[in-house]
């Protein structure tokens, strides 16, 4: 997959449709945002669903970015925050649950459906496991998996190791050097630079990183 491609083919839209926009705390960076959009929107999904909503982040990403398709976005402690700041798009449904027990349903309920998955919660090796289990299900095209940077304060994380041994032939990860330094502008501050401190030796890369694996 020409992954530089499909990123040059949805920028535009990107920028026109989501930007600018205030990364919220707790929440993606645009860069990574904007990779989940563009990669999902190349495999043509008609459903998103999103696992760990915080703030609404990174759904007010999505619900900018899909404003024509619908988006199930899950929390098992959904903030009142959340409620209201997504409260002006029409095609977000929020649920409080466990994802562990809703995208199971969902899955099965939209069997028709082409789907992407992003999953923010629960983290780490729980995420990839739920991740794999919904990338077993044919409709599901595209897994995205949130803070799968490599190391913490020098100690390689053991879910960014299980993640790059993945037996998934078709896989991204958003500190992928070339997509951080053509994109890196997306997190910027006011003034249209990049935020340094996103750049970090404890990461051992860029941002908290998303990790795809992609049909
Ligand atoms: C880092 S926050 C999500 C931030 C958000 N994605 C954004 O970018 O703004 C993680 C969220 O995942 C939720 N969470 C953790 N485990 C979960 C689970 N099993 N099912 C649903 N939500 C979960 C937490 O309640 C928390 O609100």
């Amino acid at each position: 997959m020409d992954f530089q491609k499909v990123f040059d083919d949805h920028i535009q839209k990107f920028n026109d449709r989501v930007m600018p926009n205030r990364k919220l705390s707790r929440g993606i960076l645009n860069s990574e945002g904007f990779a989940f959009c563009s990669i999902s929107d190349h495999y043509g999904v008609d459903l998103i669903i999103e696992s760990g909503v915080c703030n609404g982040g990174s759904t007010t990403i999505l619900c900018k970015y899909f404003n024509d398709i619908p988006i199930v976005s899950i929390d098992s402690e959904l903030k009142t925050e959340a409620v209201v700041r997504t409260s002006i798009f029409h095609n977000v449904t929020l649920i409080n649950g466990d994802s562990h027990e809703m995208i199971p349903q969902i899955l099965d309920a939209f069997k028709d459906s082409t789907i992407a998955v992003l999953i923010d919660g629960p983290k780490s090796i729980n995420a990839i496991t739920l991740g794999k289990k919904c990338f077993d299900h044919s409709h599901v095209k595209v897994i995205g998996i949130h803070d799968l940077f490599k190391s913490l304060y020098g100690k390689i994380k053991q879910d960014r190791v299980m993640f790059d041994k993945l037996d998934i032939p078709n896989r991204f990860i958003t500190d992928n050097p070339e997509f951080v330094s053509t994109f890196k502008y997306l997190d910027g501050d006011d003034t249209g630079g990049y935020h340094p401190k996103y750049f970090t030796k404890e990461i051992g890369g860029y941002g908290p990183t998303i990790g795809f694996m992609l049909k």
